[in-house]
């Protein structure tokens, strides 16, 4: 009896919210949750077991959680059986607060227990008792192995977790906790496996992936190097990179390896006044980055830049924000992430003076967007006519299109075929719009 009660296959769905690193999280816990003989489901009420993947980097978090778990109100109590989880930034920040604030929650798992999951899931069903875990293994080494059920073409491999440059605005060294890097090791046989299983690309992630340091003491142009050329992977990105870390070593490996590493950087300015970079605690200068800008487009020709900018960071004057205006003229950003200020807790920005209104934020981000359409296009339609090398991820069979990104990480459409799928082909470009570009694959 017991144990057909352990083999029946359940439903679990876990709602994602934010970064690249939670979707990668969620995959994480899906493919733990196996051993229990979860399986995922498309919607919440299919689900015996729904988690909560939360964020708190720009949102209001526990509001965000609150209303979520509402809404599954009806599905518990149609369900007792049902159990209800929170992870991720929330989850690490609140801990057992989230259960009283929430009291329809089963379980509190923060950012370092993701991997105790199927223990915790395991503890709350058989005790009937909420569950928290969310205390930082700081002293623990970070060895994981990417888990994924449906590697596909491209997928995300973790290489370093939490950050320690406690920038003033950000959130992530509290809900992340101190920066821990994978061995060099591990990642090479991580990597080495996911090509077994057919992926193509790999994007390695961290939150300053340049500051890796492995066990051995190799660093991050080291293992971008080692990853090229010991590994068969064909296609080879990563997210984010901090500017301050940024030097002419990275910048020659990856003009190096470039038949490997795509050409595309994302390099985020935050701002473009150099009191408001002091007062953020970034660690450069407008003059550097754009000294490391120009570096980059230097020793890599045709590479590809994008970036993410705050506005409205508290006490920043219309004079400065104008310089974070006309840094788009002095550094070609294909594409650009921008985000209103937002107070997060614990943060030392928080506590500044000169809190913005809402109104002066929004109009600045507008103005913000408004000013980088008028240049990105332009930047898009250079592309028309040239041939681009595509890696191909998806065919609909609707329009007997596929898709696939550039090394220059630009989303390419073209008539083709299923086979395609895995492929690396080549695509004369025919028609840019601002974020996709149309284009004949070259026979
Ligand atoms: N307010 C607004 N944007 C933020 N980001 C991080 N913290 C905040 C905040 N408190 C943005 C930064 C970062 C991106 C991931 O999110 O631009 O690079
Ligand atoms: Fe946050 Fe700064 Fe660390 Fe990025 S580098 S995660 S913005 S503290």
């Amino acid at each position: 009896m017991e144990m057909k009660e352990i083999q029946k296959t359940q439903g679990v769905y876990i709602s994602t919210y934010g970064c690249q690193m939670n979707v990668n999280d969620s995959e994480r816990m899906y493919s733990l949750l196996e051993m229990l003989n979860y399986q995922p489901v498309s919607s919440p009420d299919q689900a015996s077991l729904i988690i909560i993947n939360s964020c708190s980097v720009r949102e209001k978090p526990v509001h965000k959680v609150h209303s979520e778990v509402g809404r599954y109100r009806e599905l518990k109590k149609a369900n007792p059986e049902l159990r209800i989880g929170v992870g991720g930034c929330v989850a690490q920040q609140e801990k057992d607060r989230l259960l009283k604030d929430v009291p329809l929650l089963d379980f509190v798992f923060g950012t370092d227990s993701i991997d105790k999951l199927p223990e915790i899931v395991a503890k709350v069903k058989s005790e009937g008792q909420p569950v928290v875990s969310a205390r930082f293994e700081h002293q623990q080494p970070y060895h994981i192995e990417t888990l994924i059920k449906n590697p596909g073409v491209s997928t995300f491999v973790n290489i370093t977790k939490g950050c320690d440059n406690f920038c003033t605005f950000c959130v992530v060294p509290f809900t992340r906790g101190r920066e821990r890097s994978r061995p060099l090791k591990h990642l090479l046989e991580d990597v080495r496996r996911l090509v077994d299983r057919g992926v193509k690309e790999v994007t390695l992630l961290g939150q300053n992936v340049n500051s890796y340091t492995s066990d051995c003491g190799t660093n991050f142009a080291g293992l971008l190097k080692a990853l090229a050329e010991q590994t068969p992977i064909q296609r080879i990105r990563y997210t984010t990179s901090h500017p301050k870390d940024f030097n002419q070593e990275l910048v020659e490996v990856m003009q190096a390896c470039r038949d490997k590493l795509c050409e595309y950087i994302h390099l985020p300015v935050q701002s473009g006044n150099t009191q408001v970079l002091e007062r953020m605690n970034r660690g450069y200068s407008r003059e550097e980055y754009i000294e490391k800008a120009q570096m980059i487009f230097n020793t890599i020709p045709g590479v590809v830049l994008s970036t993410d900018i705050i506005v409205g960071f508290p006490g920043e004057t219309d004079e400065q924000f104008a310089e974070t205006l006309s840094l788009l003229d002095e550094v070609p950003y294909e594409s650009l992430f921008a985000f209103k200020y937002s107070p997060r807790p614990f943060t030392k920005a928080a506590r500044f003076e000169g809190q913005l209104p809402e109104e002066v934020k929004s109009e600045r981000l507008n103005r913000l967007f408004e000013r980088h359409r008028e240049l990105a296009f332009p930047m898009a339609k250079k592309y028309e006519g040239q041939n681009l090398a595509v890696l191909v991820e998806e065919y609909d069979s609707e329009t007997g299109r596929v898709s696939g990104r550039s090394t220059q990480n630009k989303l390419v459409h073209f008539t083709g075929s299923q086979e395609l799928i895995g492929q690396t082909v080549w695509v004369k470009i025919k028609e840019a719009f601002p974020q996709t570009l149309r284009g004949v694959l070259v026979q």
